[in-house]
């Protein structure tokens, strides 16, 4: 069949929609372009806060509306959503052919087989907690590909419906992962990205390194610190980055790990969520603010060009105007180089949605935009300062605005616009003078 799968949430999500179509594929599946061309249609949902929610239901609902006229195409649903409401969908979306859990994306092509078969309203839905068969990434994005290596998460944040939908923490083998990133790299992928939730818990709560795999040469006793001293030097690999980070997980041998390969870029999203020690704690963080500013300042001695980004929750339960002030001086001191913002939005089950959500949707509206605008200045002022340095560019191609210029991306996952030349070749790394800044892009010459 001809199939489209449309992704919504994390890069977790991008990775599982590449391997479902890998899948889709290899049981000789067709994929295409347009919507309007598919007759099988996976939609990859996220169940981060309501509104995440509520867009996939919406697009379900349209495309099962379809098959009036078009009786045999096929709506399935996969991800976050799907694992949180399982069979309750059918009874929302009677038209909804399958669903499958996170833990379970690899049935999708089975699950295709049953519905071709005459069945409908089937679903796979794992307990969150069963070790999954993570199928092999597959990269249909050039150069760039995401690898996940610890799934779920063991940390119970207050508002975070994440551990209720991925499970608990499950590390996959470093041996498994240094395959997975080794055949990527003789795929022609030159820059990965390790995926994780708290992506430095990796090992920590299962066993990934075994006795028959060489020891650090470095020292690095740590399981994630191994790891990417191993994946940093994977022949063809030239840039790893990791995604998301903890401050617990800043440790002294991450900083050096990171430090020390020029393949690792000096940029990690950090998310803060906030600023403030009585919102922090209420939240469960496992930090303080104290605690995250001395992991930015133990990142930026060793590395001073080190680029953080971040997630930041305006309006959770209790959050005065003290506490929000709070987060807009953690994020000055911090320097963030982008942000991204949230409302707080009540999950069923977390604890805090048994709390009173008492910050108005106004006043809620209100912080969002106060932090916007402070981030905008801070972006853009960041953007400044790199004016005049030489960037080291993992170079893409033609730019998306303006194809006669090419564009790549900064170690600081900046896009960088520059006149292209022979030499310089897509998937190869190109140094270029930064020589203007606008607040999301900067405009460089080939030096
Ligand atoms: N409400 C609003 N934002 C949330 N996030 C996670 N849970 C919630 C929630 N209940 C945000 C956090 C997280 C990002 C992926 O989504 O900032 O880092
Ligand atoms: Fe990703 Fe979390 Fe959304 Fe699931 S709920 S897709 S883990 S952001």
């Amino acid at each position: 069949m001809r199939f489209i799968l449309h992704t919504y949430g994390c890069q977790m999500n991008v990775r599982d929609s590449e391997a479902a179509s890998a899948l889709l594929k290899a049981a000789g599946h067709e994929r295409v372009e347009n919507e309007a061309d598919a007759d099988l249609i996976v939609v990859n949902t996220c169940s981060v806060r309501g509104k995440a929610e509520d867009k996939a239901l919406g697009k379900l609902g349209l495309l099962c509306a379809t098959k009036r006229e078009r009786p045999n195409r096929i709506v399935g649903v996969m991800g976050c959503m799907a694992q949180r409401l399982g069979d309750t969908l059918f009874t929302q979306i009677p038209l909804l052919d399958f669903a499958v859990g996170t833990r379970r994306s690899g049935a999708i092509p089975r699950l295709v087989s049953r519905v071709l078969f005459g069945e409908t309203n089937i679903s796979e839905i794992s307990s969150a907690d069963e070790i999954p068969d993570v199928p092999d990434a597959h990269t249909e994005h050039g150069f760039s590909a995401f690898v996940t290596i610890l799934l779920g998460c063991n940390r119970r944040c207050a508002y975070c419906i994440v551990p209720d939908v991925r499970g608990p923490e499950f590390s996959r083998p470093a041996r498994e992962v240094i395959a997975e990133v080794t055949a990527l790299a003789q795929q022609g992928v030159r820059e990965v990205t390790l995926l994780g939730q708290s992506v430095m818990n990796y090992g920590i709560t299962n066993g990934v390194w075994s006795d028959s795999d060489p020891a650090s040469p470095n020292g690095f006793t740590e399981p994630f610190a191994r790891l990417l001293e191993a994946v940093a030097q994977i022949p063809g690999i030239i840039r790893v980055r990791f995604t998301s980070g903890h401050p617990s997980g800043c440790t002294e041998q991450l900083v050096r790990a990171v430090s020390l390969f020029p393949a690792i870029c000096h940029h990690l999203h950090l998310p803060v969520q906030s600023g403030s020690d009585q919102v922090l704690t209420a939240m469960r963080r496992g930090y303080l603010r104290s605690d995250y500013l001395s992991a930015v300042k133990r990142l930026r001695a060793v590395m001073p060009d080190f680029a953080l980004t971040t997630d930041v929750i305006v309006g959770f339960p209790g959050e005065t105007v003290e506490d929000f002030e709070a987060t807009r001086t953690l994020m000055d001191e911090a320097d963030f180089d982008n942000a991204f913002i949230f409302k707080y939005s009540p999950r069923p089950g977390t604890p805090a949605a048994a709390w009173t959500d008492d910050v108005t949707e106004t006043e809620k509206m209100r912080r969002n935009q106060v932090l916007l605008a402070d981030q905008d200045r801070r972006g853009e002022a960041a953007n400044q300062r790199l004016v005049g340095t030489i960037q080291e560019v993992l170079v893409e191609g033609p730019s998306l605005r303006n194809a006669s210029r090419w564009a790549g991306r900064s170690p600081g996952n900046k896009i960088v616009v520059f006149d292209p030349a022979p030499s310089v070749l897509p998937g190869t790394l190109a140094r270029v003078r930064i020589v203007r800044a606008a607040p999301q892009t900067l405009y460089g010459e080939l030096v």
